[in-house]
C-alpha cells in the first residue's frame, strides 16, 4: 500500500493531533504518501483532501483539538454519501483510510470496509472512554486530569463556605470520566449512567458527611444521568444543605494532551499504519494491559461496554 488518508471524526479529543502527527511521520518513514481529510466524513464526501508531509504536522504534538478539524456528517449514513466517499478515495488513488474517532466514526468505517471492501484502520479518539475493546481512548486521560484540576479549585471554595457541589461532567452513556475523576479527586459520590443511584441513600450519606465533619461534599455527575441543577433541586427537597452546581462542559474536550495520551496516540498510529501496510484492513487499534492490540471493527463494536464495578466500589468506599 503506497497511499493512505487520515481523518478525524465525531467529538474531538486531546491527542488527536499527536495521532495525526505519528500517522503522517511513520507512514512517510514506510515510503507511503499521506493525505489529510478535512472535517471528517463530510470532507471526505466533498473531496477536501490535501497531501501531507512531515512539516504539515510540525508544532502540533502539544495542541488539543485536531488540525484536520472534525465534523458530524449524517449524509455519510446514506448510500449516496458513502458512494461519493468511495469515488473521492478512488479519484485520489487512496488505498487505505485511517479513522480517528469514537464509536459513531467506527460505524462509518465499518460500512466502508464491509460494504465496499475499502481497507480502513481505526484509532480510538474520544474523551468518553466508551469503547469496550480498549482500556483507554485518546483524550480520556487528559479530560480526567482537566476535571481533577477543576475539582481542586472547586473544593477550595466549597470548603471555605461549608457548601456541597455537584460537578456535571461529559459522558452521555459512559460514566468513566466521573468515576476516574471522582476516585482520583476524592469525591464523596460518583453518579454514573451504568449504576442506578438511590437519592435517599445519597442524601443520607451527605447528612452523615456533615455530622462526620467532612469539610466538603463533592459529587461527580455524568451528564447521561441528569443535569446538575435537576439533582440539586432533588437533594434540596430532601435535606437542608447548601449546594452549588458546576457544568464543566467543553473545557473537558480541549487542552494540551497529557503524556499518556501523546504516547498512546503514537503507539496506536504506528499500529494502524502497519495494519494497512500489511493489508489487514477492517481493524481498530487499542490498548489492553498496556499492550497495543488490533480488533476486527465489527467485533469491537459488538462488545458490550461495562463500567469497572470494582473501581466504583473502591471509589465509593474511600469516599466515606
Ligand atoms: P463519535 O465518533 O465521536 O462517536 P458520532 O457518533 O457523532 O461521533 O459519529 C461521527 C460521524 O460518524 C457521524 O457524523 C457520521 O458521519 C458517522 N456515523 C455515525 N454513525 C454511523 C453509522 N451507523 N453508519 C455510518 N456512519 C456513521
Ligand atoms: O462524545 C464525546 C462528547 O464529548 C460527549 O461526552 C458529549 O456529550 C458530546 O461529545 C458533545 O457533543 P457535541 O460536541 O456535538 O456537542
Amino acid at each position: 500500500m503506497r497511499r493512505i488518508a487520515v481523518l478525524t471524526s465525531g467529538g474531538d479529543a486531546p491527542g488527536m493531533n499527536a495521532a495525526i502527527r505519528a500517522t503522517v511521520r511513520y507512514a512517510i518513514s514506510q515510503n507511503m504518501e499521506v493525505f489529510g481529510v478535512e472535517r471528517g466524513y463530510d470532507g471526505l464526501i466533498k473531496g477536501n483532501l490535501y497531501k501531507m508531509d512531515s512539516r504539515s504536522v510540525s508544532d502540533t504534538i502539544h495542541r488539543g483539538g485536531t488540525i484536520l478539524k472534525t465534523a458530524r456528517c449524517p449524509e455519510f449514513q446514506t448510500k449516496e454519501g458513502m458512494d461519493k466517499a468511495i469515488e473521492v478515495l478512488k479519484a485520489y488513488g487512496i488505498e487505505g483510510l485511517i479513522v480517528i474517532g469514537g464509536d459513531g466514526s467506527y460505524r462509518g468505517m465499518k460500512d466502508l470496509y464491509v460494504q465496499y471492501g475499502f481497507p480502513c484502520a481505526g484509532i480510538p479518539g474520544t474523551i468518553d472512554n466508551d469503547l469496550a475493546y480498549t482500556d483507554y481512548t485518546l483524550g480520556f486521560d487528559t479530560a480526567v486530569n482537566t476535571v481533577l484540576s477543576a475539582i481542586n479549585n472547586i473544593r477550595d471554595t466549597m470548603t471555605s463556605h461549608d457548601r456541597a457541589c455537584i460537578i456535571e461532567v461529559m459522558g452521555r452513556h459512559c460514566g468513566d470520566i466521573a468515576l476516574y475523576a471522582g476516585l482520583a479527586g476524592g469525591a464523596e459520590a460518583m453518579i454514573v449512567p451504568e449504576i442506578p443511584f438511590n437519592l435517599d441513600e445519597l442524601c443520607a450519606a451527605m447528612k452523615r458527611n456533615i455530622i462526620k465533619g467532612k469539610v466538603s461534599d463533592i459529587i461527580l455527575l455524568a451528564e447521561g444521568v441528569c443535569d446538575a441543577d435537576t439533582l440539586k433541586k432533588q437533594i434540596e427537597a430532601k435535606i437542608p444543605i447548601v449546594i452549588r452546581t458546576v457544568k464543566l462542559g467543553y473545557i473537558q474536550r480541549g487542552g494540551t494532551p497529557s503524556m499518556a495520551d501523546r504516547v498512546l496516540a503514537a503507539r496506536c498510529a504506528v499500529k494502524a499504519v502497519d495494519l494497512l501496510k500489511n493489508d489487514e484492513g477492517g481493524k481498530v487499534v487499542g490498548i489492553k494491559n498496556n499492550a497495543i492490540i488490533a480488533v476486527d471493527v465489527v467485533e469491537a463494536l459488538d462488545m458490550p461496554r461495562v463500567i469497572d464495578k470494582d473501581l466504583y466500589r473502591i471509589a465509593t468506599l474511600l469516599s466515606q
